[in-house]
């Protein structure tokens, strides 16, 4: 059997793809993108929630927002390290990022206004991602698929203490119940374009689809999400901005609005509220981390001669 054809073999029966396999080269350029992408997410998703760390309402809110932000950026890390499975370059996909050539998610380019914003990133933010991630701990390379498997126990955490937050607020005075209804308004339709462009207008999901890079679609993801979440906003007795929203008894799937597609083209050609501030806050960290760079790099090398000699 020649290597192309035992690499779809391979596929088709659910075995994993490893760093060592051949695979075709369109394959490893998608995964190195689309795993550098995730990374980028990680990393660019802790400048949000960073906004309130030093308001959060009491200690314990304090410490639990820094567990979960320092969690995010575990992820990167773990995300960067199979990206250079592949040949991927860290510091290059990082470059890019930082010069506006790669992506991360359209998401994190929208402001947290409000303390209720944190819980609602939590719940719907890093609920999106999850629905997304838990299809990918069955993704077709190996160690994008283990990375996804620890990565989603810390997101369901990062939910759980989300939903916590949120249901503390709903219980609570008129006005933080308002605040937390104004929160869900503004992130229920980011939350929702999380998940991509419908279907229909996504046209290198095939492949990947193919590949079994991708396990569910765009808008299967999409519906997952709307499906399990519609519950939990009736639940704190918030209502989900949408006047087209509505339980499908025969498909047994809520039915919602379309979704501002223009608004989402805006922010990932990089006319979000927020694009420019992040980009600014990860080059800055990036030039005031140089010291820190060099220093390691010095080190490393000072223990590699000791270790020689
Ligand atoms: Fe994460
Ligand atoms: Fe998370």
């Amino acid at each position: 059997m020649n290597e192309s054809a035992l690499f779809e073999q391979k596929v088709a029966s659910e075995t994993a793809i490893e760093p060592k396999d051949w695979m075709p080269e369109h394959y490893r350029k998608t995964l190195i993108r689309q795993i550098g992408q995730h990374a980028h997410s990680e990393i660019v998703g802790m400048l949000p929630e960073a906004n309130w760390l030093t308001r959060a309402p009491t200690l314990h809110r304090k410490a639990v927002l820094l567990a979960k932000i320092q969690d995010e950026a575990g992820h990167g890390m773990y995300l960067y390290s199979a990206a250079e499975t592949l040949g991927g370059d860290r510091t290059e996909l990082y470059q890019k990022m930082l010069a506006g050539e790669m992506k991360y998610s359209s998401i994190f380019n929208y402001p947290t206004l409000t303390w209720a914003d944190i819980g609602v990133v939590g719940w719907l933010v890093d609920g999106a991602a999850i629905v997304n991630q838990v299809a990918l701990c069955r993704t077709s390379y190996g160690p994008y698929a283990r990375a996804m498997v620890r990565i989603c126990k810390e997101e369901s955490f990062h939910q759980r203490q989300g939903y916590e937050a949120v249901t503390a607020l709903a219980n609570g005075t008129e006005a933080q119940r308002a605040m937390l209804q104004d929160a869900i308004n503004r992130w229920w339709w980011p939350s929702l374009m999380m998940f991509g462009p419908n279907d229909s207008e996504s046209p290198n999901s095939a492949q990947s689809m193919a590949w079994k890079i991708k396990r569910l679609s765009n808008d299967e993801l999409r519906q997952k999400f709307v499906d399990n979440t519609v519950h939990q906003v009736e639940a704190l007795g918030m209502t989900v901005p949408d006047p087209d929203l509505k339980w499908n008894e025969e498909l047994g799937h809520y039915e919602f609005g379309e979704i501002d597609w223009e608004e989402f083209n805006q922010v990932i050609q990089g006319h979000g509220i927020c694009n420019q501030e992040r980009l600014d806050a990860k080059r800055r960290a990036w030039d005031n981390g140089a010291w820190v760079r060099e220093a390691a790099l010095a080190h490393a090398r000072k223990q590699n001669v000791r270790q020689v000699a």
